[in-house]
């Protein structure tokens, strides 16, 4: 059984999920407007991530006699200056995540809740391995450069990523 203050701050996670979730899919129409299919191809399949992220809090919170509340979501932005400026929002928003993610283990602690505790650590490694990703990705844009002639390149090495990451990472 959740306390109170467990509840809320899970709920609170799921609004930043299904942000997250709605933010990449505005990311991914900006890219396929651009023709840069492979960063639109990443951007569509975070989304679902985001959602699947979401799903669980959701399912996660009902089953332990909380009451899941489906929030309303502030719209995402539906451009950006680049695709360099669009990678670094999606690591600005990843570590707001991570500090999220990291109040709500520091409160699982403080209610004794092990149940959450134990649920939080997917959400701590899932955290750890998207930073990394998108810090792979900067790091990527800067050794090609994001001026006209590098997108094709900048495309090319984001769709290599999305070959190496299964399926299965979606759910
Ligand atoms: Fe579910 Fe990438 O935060």
């Amino acid at each position: 059984m959740l306390t109170e203050k467990m509840e809320a701050a899970l709920n609170a996670q799921i609004v930043m999920e299904a942000y997250a979730s709605n933010l990449y899919l505005s990311m991914g129409a900006w890219c396929e407007q651009k023709g840069l299919e492979g960063c639109a191809k990443f951007m569509y399949r975070q989304s679902e991530e985001e959602r699947s992220h979401m799903l669980k809090i959701f399912n996660y919170i009902n089953e332990t006699d909380g009451h899941a509340l489906v929030p309303g979501i502030k719209e995402p932005l539906h451009k950006w200056e680049s695709v360099r400026t669009m990678f670094e929002s999606v690591y600005e928003h990843e570590k707001n995540v991570t500090k999220s993610i990291n109040d709500l283990v520091r409160i699982s602690y403080a209610e004794n809740d092990h149940a959450t505790l134990n649920f939080l650590q997917y959400y701590v490694e899932e955290q750890r391995e998207e930073e990394a990703l998108m810090r792979s990705i900067l790091d990527k844009i800067t050794l090609i450069g994001d001026g006209p002639q590098s997108l094709y390149f900048i495309d090319m090495e984001v769709e290599k990523i999305n070959n190496l990451i299964p399926e299965e990472e979606n759910e």
